[in-house]
């Protein structure tokens, strides 16, 4: 244990009372099939968003066995326990989230049998909006300041580990797996594209009014106000003030870093060859 909030195992941090080590132990021997998906990300880097992308890229195939109440139960995190009782009675394709590392995905998926679609945010962009999720969060440590929520996110003590390692990680063993990089970016700019670009990955040709629909679905402002998508079934002792669609945009960090900071953030970026897998995160 790292502190009351936090746990580490196998060098991976999580929120205490999210999940176990036992629990992210067993997914080594889940049984992985050809037509899963799997959503990875760090935390704060557009999940839910992309999450309700590729919900709404299944929509047409749904059944009533494949309807859900919301994108959580529909596309659930693989590494939290709950709900996991389903899981091998889903019919395919099954959908999933995950905010682990390539060591602690289930061992089948190397080999490039699942489909993974993997989506990174600026790293800059990213620490503001955790900062402000954990005053949301309730199984999280509300920070005293963000000078001190930047100095646990550089040094990995946040759930979810370092951001810098996250991404080593997934870029580096991007061959052993079928994957798809995206930024939040990309999405933000383009968001006609970036649907398109999952879409064809996860081989479903999506006709004009199909895409349109997706896009529309999909805006903050429109996601904000979809009781499917927007996390706010939530129960309050989980969520009990802000909100996973806050801003939505490229650059926030100017707003909350010092000048001192980003140079330091610069400087960390410097010493840990920070190799970013898309020009478009090196947004300053
Ligand atoms: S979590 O807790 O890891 O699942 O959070 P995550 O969904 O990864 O990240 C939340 C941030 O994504 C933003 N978001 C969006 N931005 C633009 N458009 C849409 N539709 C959208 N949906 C979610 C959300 O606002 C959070 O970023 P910030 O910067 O805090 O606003």
């Amino acid at each position: 244990e790292i502190n009351d909030y936090l746990c580490k195992y196998k060098g991976y941090v999580f929120a205490v009372g999210m999940t176990t080590a036992e629990h992210i132990d067993s997914l080594q021997s889940f049984e992985i099939r050809e037509r899963d998906v799997f959503l990875v990300t760090y935390p704060k880097s557009g999940t839910i968003w992309a999450q309700n992308i590729i919900a709404l890229i299944f929509e047409l195939d749904d059944t009533d066995e494949t309807i859900y109440e919301n994108n959580l139960e529909k596309m659930p995190w693989l590494e939290y326990p709950e709900g996991h009782s389903d899981y091998v009675s889903r019919p395919s394709p099954r959908l999933f989230a995950s905010h682990l590392t390539p060591a602690l995905m289930p061992r089948g998926l190397k080999g490039k049998k699942a489909k993974i679609v993997y989506v990174a945010r600026n790293p800059k962009d990213n620490v503001v909006s955790y900062f402000h999720f954990c005053h949301a969060w309730t199984s999280l440590e509300t920070p005293k300041s963000f000078e001190e929520f930047l100095q646990q996110y550089l040094a990995g003590n946040v759930g979810g580990s370092s951001w810098f390692d996250h991404i080593r990680e997934w870029h580096t063993h991007r061959d052993e797996y079928s994957i798809l990089f995206l930024t939040y970016e990309d999405m933000v700019m383009d968001l006609r594209s970036a649907v398109v670009k999952i879409s064809q990955f996860l081989g479903r040709d999506l006709s004009e009014a199909m895409l349109t629909h997706i896009i529309e679905k999909a805006t903050f402002k429109n996601m904000k106000k979809d009781p499917k998508a927007n996390y706010e079934f939530l129960p309050e002792d989980l969520l009990q003030k802000g909100k996973f669609l806050r801003k939505g945009i490229i650059g926030d960090w100017k707003n909350s870093f010092t000048v001192a900071q980003n140079e330091m953030f610069d400087q960390h970026n410097i010493i840990r060859k920070t190799q970013y897998p898309s020009p478009v995160m090196n947004i300053r």
